[in-house]
């Protein structure tokens, strides 16, 4: 990745300098003859679109941001413009401390996503950020920091199957704990059934390449955050198997898994005074002679009995013993995140977050979502809802056959089968925003995005300081 410093003066090598621009404020642009430039060059406010046009000292780099002035989004905007250049400036004069912050992490998450698969064609080495002389010495590495985290996980999620499985995912997790605080218990197919996890088992039957539970623990002191996250490492949708076309990309169906792991390595690495424990579900969803079918019963760890009727709602079954197995510990706040249902991206879009739950965790991750300017959607899990799972044959079903409404809350409502009533609880179904198919727009770039990592972290920023 490219070197991000702080200056109040651009070097002189450096001959591209990125400005703002915000809708209405045209005059604000450091150019004579404005109005014909902009004219000229077609210069536009609107959100993401970029121009750039000649001017005295060297060349602009005009970056729409639209009505308001978003800092994280205008770094990350400029410096993924700027990717087959050497060299950049940001303007940054008009920025506070903590929009500076904000501008570190943008410059930062506008890289491109690290890909071992085909040459990269960037060039960008140095990010100058020209910044009011009062703050030039503000340490920017906790944000850098963080965005790393996210760059990594966006790499992970956008590995294809064929290079990543479960047992590839728990060492790919040992290693990074390597010279951390953050200590690693895997559980295989062995352990996983000493342990009753009837769930993950019964998802990662169907593939040559067993299921793994992986416990992160890190002791910061203080509250006790608990982490769960889908580890799919390809949906097929087991028997129940899915339509070719909504089978491409079901790679990201472990973005709730490599998200959980970013956040506690992210926290390690800050050194935040929280403690954090994150449990990986992992498995792959795979039909085989070897496959659960639909209609089997499956043994939960929390000794619930679960007829699956459909083997493509598998990402609940390998959560409820995720859940489970962290329920016992008793932290103070558990957060789940998983790309959980097609539903999730019918009712919200591709831009949204669900979050489901109950108790306070759901006002912690909406306000640490604002905080990290993530996009999360407050939904219900209503009442009426709950009986379409009820099983003759087992305590709970996994699905109600042939019914479409309220999917995602549905599955919201499976879930909180595996967390004790008095829990505080909240869901995350990123099935939406976990992977961005169309163009980079702000901090995210095609394909993975590595929602919700930050907004992990805001939570166990927000648990520090209270
Ligand atoms: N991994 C999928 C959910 C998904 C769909 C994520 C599209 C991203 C994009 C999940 O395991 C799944 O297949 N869910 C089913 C549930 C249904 C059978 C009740 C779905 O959403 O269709
Ligand atoms: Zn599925
Ligand atoms: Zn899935």
């Amino acid at each position: 990745m490219h070197t991000i410093s702080l200056t109040a003066n651009p070097s002189a090598h450096i001959s591209i300098l990125a400005v703002p621009l915000i809708e209405g404020r045209e005059k604000d642009l450091p150019v004579s003859d404005q109005e014909n430039l902009i004219s000229a060059y077609g210069v536009s406010a609107k959100q993401d679109s970029v121009t750039r046009v000649p001017s005295e000292n060297g060349t602009l780099l005009i970056v729409g941001c639209g009505k308001q002035l978003n800092f994280r989004d205008f770094a990350a905007t400029a410096v993924r413009a700027s990717a087959k250049i050497l060299n950049l400036a940001i303007d940054l004069t008009a920025a506070t401390e903590d929009q500076l912050r904000e501008a570190v992490e943008g410059a930062a998450l506008g890289a491109q996503t690290p890909n071992t698969y085909k040459k990269s064609e960037v060039k960008l080495e140095q990010v100058e950020l020209i910044v009011d002389p009062a703050l030039v010495n503000l340490d920017i590495q906790p944000s850098i920091s963080l965005a790393e985290h996210v760059i990594k996980a966006r790499a992970l999620i956008n590995t294809p199957a064929n290079d990543l499985w479960p047992d590839r995912l728990a060492q790919i997790c040992q290693q990074t704990a390597e010279g951390t605080a953050v200590s690693v218990e895997v559980w295989d197919e062995t352990r996983l059934e000493q342990e009753n996890c009837g769930g993950i088992l019964g998802v990662g039957r169907g593939s040559t390449r067993p299921p793994r539970l992986v416990k992160l623990s890190y002791q910061g002191g203080g509250k006790h955050l608990g982490l769960v996250g889908k580890g799919i490492t390809f949906d097929t949708g087991g028997l129940s198997l899915k339509p070719a076309e909504s089978m491409v990309g079901m790679k990201y169906d472990m973005a709730g898994a490599a998200t959980v792991m970013a956040a506690i390595f992210a926290i390690e690495a800050l050194k935040l005074p929280v403690t954090v424990t994150a449990i990986l579900c992992l498995a792959e969803n795979m039909p085989s002679g070897q496959a659960t079918r639909p209609g089997d019963v499956l043994k939960m760890r929390n000794g619930k009995t679960v007829e699956v009727l459909n083997t493509d709602a598998e990402g609940r079954l390998v959560l409820g013993d995720g859940l489970t197995v962290l329920s016992e510990l008793n932290p103070d706040h558990i957060v789940d995140v998983a790309t959980l249902t097609g539903a999730a991206t019918i009712a919200l879009g591709n831009r949204y977050a669900g979050l489901m739950g109950r108790g306070e965790a759901i006002t912690h991750v909406k306000q640490a979502a604002a905080t990290a300017g993530e996009l999360v959607w407050e939904m219900p899990l209503p009442e009426e809802l709950r009986p379409l799972l009820d099983s003759d044959l087992a305590d709970i079903a996994n699905v109600k056959i042939g019914n479409r409404a309220g999917g995602m809350l549905i599955a919201g409502w499976f879930l909180s089968e595996f967390v004790p009533e008095s829990a505080s609880w909240a869901h995350l179904d990123i099935a939406g925003p976990a992977n961005n198919d169309g163009a980079p727009y702000r901090s995210t770039p095609k394909g993975s995005s590595g929602v919700a990592i930050r907004t992990l972290v805001q939570f166990a920023r927000d648990l520090a300081e209270n």
